[in-house]
């Protein structure tokens, strides 16, 4: 199992990349004063806000407060995930991303080892039986009933190679009976769903008579089947169960084989069943995926949207359909961002993707892809269908109709336009209804915004500056005397000074690695976005001035304290001292 990747090594990744550079070369930045300026990438804007700090290595959005370092723009950029994001930054660098010894008891160890070792060996048999059932299709006795339903659905033997398609015939242990051979195969077979345990009886073949369709994953690997009889029977599709290496949410049938298809791989087409993504191949579409049964969910968008810019959902045109895709519709909302468009076709009543390219060929399909609903006709169709818009009160609850929705969608020019179509709707004289509207679909989902609080007290400027020059912490023989101080925000201060101590060359966006996710990391990047207006060469002098301002607060509070006491009698010997010391001192 892969451990841990060295924080030493993000540290270096940090000080290496140039946020402005990484920037810059997704979204062309301005030099403005001593930052850089874009129209925000994570909103929409007309003029910009996006701002780039090459002293701090720190981009801040001042419209919608999407901030961090360079990790943080590749993985809300790119949308990958945190290891995604070094691994991109890495390989930007020709660097390898190492991983740490795990320090686990060897116990530990060895069943980590197990676990991997027993992955590969899954991956290995899926692979093996997959291979079995293609040579099946063309060497078992029902080979010609096979091969002419095959072709009886318009496929040639060249599509059913590039999907490894298959077969196995109706027997208990058509598949059993090569490769269990023994014990620990024979619960592996079970544990993968490629054969049940009865009751008493020795596990037998899942999938029966069945045409087979491998699963694969991302990488190629085969993590499951679909089943399909011939002719006519039920249940018509035998799907693999969810397993230790296969889980349905967030696998995509045919993805692999569309990126193996297409280098440039622009848009994709999500459909119901295995049929049609091989369908659509056959007739030069290889750019369709199916979402295996369940509906659409949101990982699977993820992946979509981490793939390609476009998706195009074709659905049934009937009732089952059209939900469908507004589940579709709704998990995908958080995700369309600019750049991103989410389109639906509605297939006319009894045809599916296959029926429908089969009868009318790739040029009649592809027009159905080009003139495929958008998102935002879709919303209004199904929304303005269950209010009545020429009332006052159907205007009045359009708001709460769309509200949920737009909450969901980032700030963008789709939403943008939806909310300008939906003014239309309201008439003139409505602005008030907007202006509310507006307000209510704010989307607060996905982006952390910053509300900077302007009070500046001796902490915060320690801070700001200590981040942005973390050099000054060496300005500060010891922390001891400051640790002692009640003053909020004095840990967190004592806590960056020890770190920047102990990393001499520690940058800000090191810093804030140090943080990620947390409550002081969000406390932090607040600040690092704070405008204090403090140029560089005055800096050090008021770090110090802020530190001292901070003594000087603590013994004026500590001298009333204990001179209220000796007023009410209530002073020790210890504390009498300590005010005459502090007395003195003041003077
Ligand atoms: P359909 O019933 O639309 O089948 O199911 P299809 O894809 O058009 O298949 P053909 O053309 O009749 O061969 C769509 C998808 O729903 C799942 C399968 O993933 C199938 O591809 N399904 C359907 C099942 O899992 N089990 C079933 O019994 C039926
Ligand atoms: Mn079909």
């Amino acid at each position: 199992m892969a451990g841990l990747i060295p924080r030493q090594f993000i540290d270096d990744l940090l000080a290496r990349t140039d946020i402005v550079e990484l920037v810059d070369r997704h979204v062309p930045l301005k030099k403005a004063g001593k930052n850089y300026q874009a129209c925000c990438p994570f909103h929409t804007e007309k003029s910009p806000s996006f701002t780039v700090s090459a002293d701090k290595q720190f981009y801040h959005c001042f419209g919608c407060g999407a901030h961090g370092n360079a990790i943080s723009f590749v993985m809300e950029y790119e949308r990958l995930d945190f290891v995604d994001a070094i691994e991109e930054l890495a390989a930007q660098l020709n660097l390898e991303v190492p991983r740490e010894e795990t320090k686990l008891t060897p116990a530990q160890q060895q069943q980590q080892q197990q676990a991997l070792q027993q992955k590969q060996d899954d991956y290995q048999l899926m692979e093996k039986i997959s291979h079995f059932y293609q040579q099946q299709l063309k060497s078992s006795s029902d080979k010609e009933r096979v091969i002419n339903y095959l072709k009886g659905r318009g496929l040639t033997g060249q599509i059913v190679k590039t999907f490894g398609i298959g077969y196995i015939g109706d027997s208990w242990d058509g598949m059993m009976k090569v490769f269990a051979t023994n014990a620990t195969i024979t619960t592996q077979l079970v544990d993968l769903g490629m054969a049940i345990q009865g009751d008493k009886n020795r596990p037998y073949d899942r999938f029966r008579g069945r045409i087979m369709f491998p699963i694969r994953d991302k990488r190629g690997r085969v993590i499951g089947f679909g089943g399909r009889i011939i002719d006519e029977g039920t249940p018509k599709y035998l799907n693999s169960p969810e397993t230790r290496i296969y889980h349905k949410g967030r696998e995509l049938y045919g993805l692999y084989e569309a990126k193996q298809a297409n280098k440039n791989l622009q848009r994709l087409v999500v459909v119901e069943g295995y049929m049609d993504v091989v369908a659509l191949a056959q007739h030069g579409i290889n750019y369709a995926v199916a979402s295996l049964g369940t509906s659409t969910t949101e990982e699977q968008l993820q992946t979509l949207f981490r793939t390609v810019k476009e998706v195009i959902c074709c659905y049934d045109g009937d009732r089952a359909g059209r939900d469908a895709a507004w589940r579709a519709m709704d998990n995908a909302l958080p995700l369309i961002r600019d750049g991103y468009t989410l389109k639906f076709v509605f297939l006319p009543d009894g045809e599916d993707p296959d029926s429908l390219i089969r009868a009318q060929g790739q040029q009649a399909f592809e027009k159905l892809l080009t003139n495929a609903k958008p998102l935002s006709k879709f919303l209004f169709e199904h929304l303005l269908a269950q209010v009545d818009i020429n009332s006052l009160e159907g205007k009045a609850s359009l708001i709460e109709q769309f509200q949920p929705y737009l909450k969901k969608l980032p700030e963008s020019t789709l939403k943008d336009a939806i909310l300008t179509e939906l003014a239309n709707n309201f008439g003139t004289g409505n602005e008030q209804q907007l202006a509310k509207l507006n307000k209510l679909s704010k989307n607060t989902h996905k982006l952390p915004t910053i509300k900077i609080d302007t009070k500046i007290t001796p902490v915060r400027m320690a801070i700001a500056l200590l981040l942005e020059q973390p050099q000054l912490a060496n300005e500060i023989n010891s922390t001891l005397a400051l640790a002692q101080l009640d003053t909020p925000g004095i840990p967190l201060l004592v806590e960056l000074l020890e770190l920047c101590k102990e990393n001499p060359n520690i940058n800000s966006a090191q810093i804030l690695e140090h943080y990620r996710d947390s409550k002081k990391g969000r406390q932090l990047a607040k600040l690092l976005c704070w405008q204090h207006y403090v140029s560089k060469d005055t800096a050090k002098e008021v770090f110090l001035d802020s530190i001292e301002k901070l003594f000087a607060d603590f013994i004026k509070k500590r001298t009333e304290v204990l001179l209220q006491k000796g007023r009410t009698g209530q002073i020790t010997l210890a504390e009498k001292q300590e005010l005459q010391t502090l007395l003195n001192n003041a003077n």
